[in-house]
Formats: C-alpha cells, structure tokens, sequence
C-alpha cells in the first residue's frame, strides 16, 4: 500500500515555500555565470542518454529540499512496493507490474502468491513465434498468399504505444509488412485504412485489454464485415484475426480461436501496455529481436531507477523538477519537443501516459486536492513547433517546462540537414535561457542604423526575459533500447510525482461518464421524437443533428 500523506504536511514542503521567494529571484543566465561547473553538476550520463538539467531554476539546496520531498512522500517505499507487484492501484485492486514485462533478468515476481514469469515469458514465446511466422511467410491467409500489411484496431493505450513505437522505429522495419492502426469510431478512419487493402494478405489485430471498448468493438465488427463480405468465407476469419486481451470469453464470442489470443493481465495498465503482447504489431513490424531490445532498454532504466539513490535518479529527479514549477512556480502545462522525426507520436503518447495517470484531484485519502497535480502535456516535432507554438514558450505570460529530445546521429543523415536541426535545438534551449536583455536589443538595433526614436519605440517587443527552463536530453541514435529507456524514463517519472501528489496513477475514473452518456444517447439518435430529457444545450444540439442529416 502507498503512504498517504499530504505532500503539503511535510517538512521538505514547507521549506520549499520559504526557498521559492529567493528561487523565483534567480536567473539562468546568473546561475551560469557564477558556476562554471553547471552542467557536469546537473547532468547525468545513462548508456547512450545523456539528460542535461542544468537549466532549470534549481540550486544544489532546490534538489536537496525536492529529494526529501520525495523521501518524505515514500517514493523509496513506493518504488520497491511497484516492482514487488504490491496492489498499489488500489482504487482497482490491481498490482501495477509493466516492468515485469521487461523484467529481462527473469528474477520471480509474485502476484497473490504467484510467480507471473512464466506466463509473461510464455506470451513473450507466442509472440517470437507468430512474428517470425508473419514474416518467414510460414503463416500464410486463406488464399495461400504471405501477410503483407497488418491493421492494429484498437484505441487508447492499445493503440498509441504501437503506433509511436512503429512510427520511431521505422528505420528497423522489415521487408515486406506495412501496419496501420485504426483507433477512432469516426467511420472514415477505418473506411481509409481498408481503402486499398486485399483481404487475401491483410491481418487484424484487435488490440483490447478488456474486448468491450465501444470503439475499438465498432471498428473490429466493420472490419470483420468487410472482411466477410470480400471473402464470403468464415472459415477464412482465423487466419486474418487475431485478438490481444484479457477477456478470453469476449475474444471467444467475437469468433476469434483462443490460439490465436495473446493474453495478458489485469496488472498491466492499458497506457503501459506495449511492453505486453499489445506490443505484437510492433514485433511483427521490427522483428521480435529488436522488441525485445526495446524491453531491455526499459528494463536498464527500470534498473537504474530502482537501485541508484534518489539525487541521481534520472526519473526521480524530472519528476521532482516537474513538482517544483507545478507547485511553486504555478506551471500549468509541460511540452515535450522531440527534434527527431521519427518521435512524431512521442508527446501524443505520453499525453495519455501523464494525463490519464496524473489528471486526478482527490487525493488518496479520498479528499479534493488543492494544490496542483498532473500539467497539460503537449508537443510537436522541432523544428516545426519553433514555426507554430515557440512564440508563446519564449514571451508569453506563462512559464512553460520544456523537455527537448534528439539524436546525435540521425537514421537519414541527409547532407547537413543533421547539424541543421541540432543547431536549433541548441539555439532554442540557449535562448530559452537567456533571453535577450534591453542592452542587447539595443546594440543590435544601433548596429542595424536604427534612429533612437525608433529603438526606444520597438525595444519592448524585441526584448526576451529568458530564465525559462528546458531539459536536454540527447542520445547518440533512435535505437530500439534508448527508445525503450526514454519510454520507461517518463513512466518513472509520472509515477513518482503521482506518489508525491498522493493520488492514485493508475485507475482512470475520469473517461467514463462520457462514456456512459454516450452510450444512453445513442439510441436517442435514431428515435423519431424530439429529444427533451436533457439540459436546453444538449437537446438542441441532439434535435438540430437530427433535423440536418435528414437534410
Ligand atoms: O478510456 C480509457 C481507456 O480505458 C484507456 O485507459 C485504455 O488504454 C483504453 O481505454 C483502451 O481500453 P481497452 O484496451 O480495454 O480497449
């Protein structure tokens, strides 16, 4: 069981309050100035990753007070209680155990006096198997003919791990197999996915943890229908269908054999799934090999975070930084700018990770929070975003937390497109830094011939604050394994600002009113009468949809 203690009670709290006035004081820019051993005292090396934290507004006494934050919180406690597989998600009473996914030294981890290896490495055996069949061809559709593209239908954690994973490791892919994911019940994202798919060489896999999400239900029953009525054969549907889930007795009712089920269980939380069979497409599409040095990568950064002490662990000290601007400083929102192509998906997929595990406002003892918890989580590819959102992280009103991500050798090294992108990287978190002063902008403004009038007119537009903080956090390649630690860096990181929160990170109550709603509204679609039974808004929108599509 996790501690439930008011972050605000504790001591490290208190003297955070009265260190933030002076904190608040400093800038970056000073802070360099007067310690030119800033970055080898805040950056830490991990393999391949090197995470730099030195610019943020922290000193050595921030870190010192923010780790006893975390010892005072239970962090230590609680990260030994996840990975012993103790129910911590206790509003479900699950055990949280992704990392028994990856758990590559195979060393017992016991669920209600059972040891879960063997089962996690006999899925891990059925997945090995079932990709080499896709790709040696040995599985073969109902005409005779090789797989050539796989549909993932799944939504949510069943389809945005896959998706991102895919998408950064697209330089691994194997010969000859496409995937393509199909997530949202709009009807055009699954009637474009099978635009141009040959039933004789497509497989489904219908990815749900629990097989009865509306969604990804939807889209599995549309495509069995396309599926049938191309083939118009049901004996044909084992050999294009494939189920990933919990619920054996769903998958068996929607037709699919249990042999060609990948199971897995209760204690894998859908956003942390794709370490599980969830992560299938992702093997088929890599090769089982490099899924597996995508777990181990996880697996390093599961090691480093349970054993090295709380001041130099990567996940714990991005976490602990996280706390300081959300709390103190009254951050809202952190963005995450990967200048790697292939992390296109990268901030959308952790959206989910960090929203849906931190989005809560009752604490653990069941009473509303009133300090702040989980920030808004976005971002977009560099250098894109510098042309679209930059704007706002360099003068607007609000400080905004940014992690830049990226590769020092590019998949695609392109003439200097390379260096051209890390150039930006760097400019971009130097400026963030230091912003540029009054002084500066005029002395560039007098060498530019300006006349004083005008230097003094347009001054204030061209002047940048500066001390807003990012975390750099370069590796040398997008490979597999530093994907994999990068993924299991930020689970680390969501978990331990959950448990200084003191909310629970892993239920996620919240989707399911709309969900609820939606499911009494549909019926009232396609009723003749006028709709009355909700609020004045609500049933105009209903009636006005209604009249306009029947036009
Ligand atoms: O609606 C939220 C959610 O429950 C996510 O947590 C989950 O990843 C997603 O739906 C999909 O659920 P399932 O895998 O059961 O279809």
């Amino acid at each position: 069981m996790l501690k439930k203690i008011d972050p605000r009670q504790t001591r490290a709290w208190e003297a955070l309050g009265a260190h933030y006035p002076e904190a608040r004081q400093l800038h970056l820019r000073t802070l360099f100035e007067q310690d030119p051993e800033r970055f080898s005292r805040f950056s830490i090396r991990f393999g391949d990753i090197l995470v730099d934290y030195s610019k943020n507004i922290i000193t050595a006494e921030t870190l010192r007070l923010l780790m006893q934050l975390a010892e005072e919180t239970g962090v230590p406690e609680a990260v030994a209680d996840m990975f012993a597989g103790a129910p911590i998600n206790e509003t479900e009473g699950r055990a949280v155990l992704h990392t028994a996914l990856r758990n590559r030294e195979n060393r017992p981890v016991v669920v209600d006096g059972k040891d879960v290896m063997p089962e996690v490495n006999g899925v891990l055996a059925k997945m090995a198997s079932f990709s080499e069949k896709i790709f040696s061809g040995e599985w073969r559709g109902y005409t005779g003919k090789r797989i050539t593209d796989i549909v993932n239908i799944g939504i949510g954690g069943s389809d945005l791990g896959p998706v991102m994973v895919t998408e950064c490791l697209k330089p691994y892919a194997r010969e000859g197999l496409s995937v393509h994911f199909v997530s949202n019940v709009d009807g055009t994202h699954i009637a474009e996915t099978l635009k141009g798919l040959n039933p004789e060489t497509v497989l489904f896999m219908i990815a749900s943890k629990t097989f009865t999400t509306q969604e990804t239900m939807t889209n599995a029953f549309t495509a069995r229908g396309w599926f049938l009525e191309r083939t118009g054969t049901r004996d044909a549907v084992s050999r294009h269908f494939v189920a990933i889930s919990t619920n054996v007795a769903a998958v068996t009712d929607f037709g699919i054999h249990q042999e060609n089920m990948f199971g897995f269980w209760d204690w894998v939380g859908g956003r942390y799934s794709l370490w599980s069979a969830i992560g299938l497409s992702i093997a088929c599409y890599v090769g089982y090999e490099r899924f597996v040095e995508l777990l181990e990568g996880a697996f390093e950064m599961d090691r480093h975070f349970k054993a090295v002490p709380l001041g130099e662990n990567i996940p714990v000290i991005l976490a602990m930084i996280g706390v300081w601007y959300t709390n103190f400083f009254g951050a809202r929102s952190e963005v995450i700018l990967p200048y790697d192509q292939y992390m296109h998906r990268f901030p959308a997929y952790f959206q989910q990770g960090n929203m849906e595990s931190n989005g809560k406002s009752v604490d653990r003892n069941g009473r509303p929070v009133d300090y702040a918890t989980g920030p808004v989580i976005w971002g977009e590819p560099g250098t894109n975003g510098q042309h679209a959102f930059y704007q706002l992280i360099h003068q607007g009103t609000q400080m905004i937390p940014a992690d830049f991500l990226a590769p020092a050798v590019s998949h695609n090294p392109v003439g200097d497109h390379h260096a051209i992108l890390l150039s930006n990287f760097f400019a971009q978190t130097e400026a963030l830094m230091n912003g540029k002063t009054p002084a500066e902008v005029t002395a560039e403004l007098t060498a530019a011939g300006m006349s004083d009038n005008e230097i003094e007119r347009i001054r204030p537009h061209k002047v940048f604050t500066g001390n807003r903080p990012t975390n750099s956090i370069l590796f040398r390649k997008l490979t597999p394994r530093v994907l994999g630690s990068l993924i299991a860096m930020y689970e680390h990181k969501i978990f331990v600002q959950g448990v200084v929160w003191n909310i629970f990170s892993f239920d996620q109550w919240g989707v399911e009113l709309g969900k609820q709603l939606a499911r009494k509204i549909l019926p009232e679609l396609t009723e003749d009468r006028v709709v009355t039974v909700h609020d004045s808004s609500t049933n105009g929108l209903i009636n006005a949809f209604k009249a306009m599509r029947r036009g």
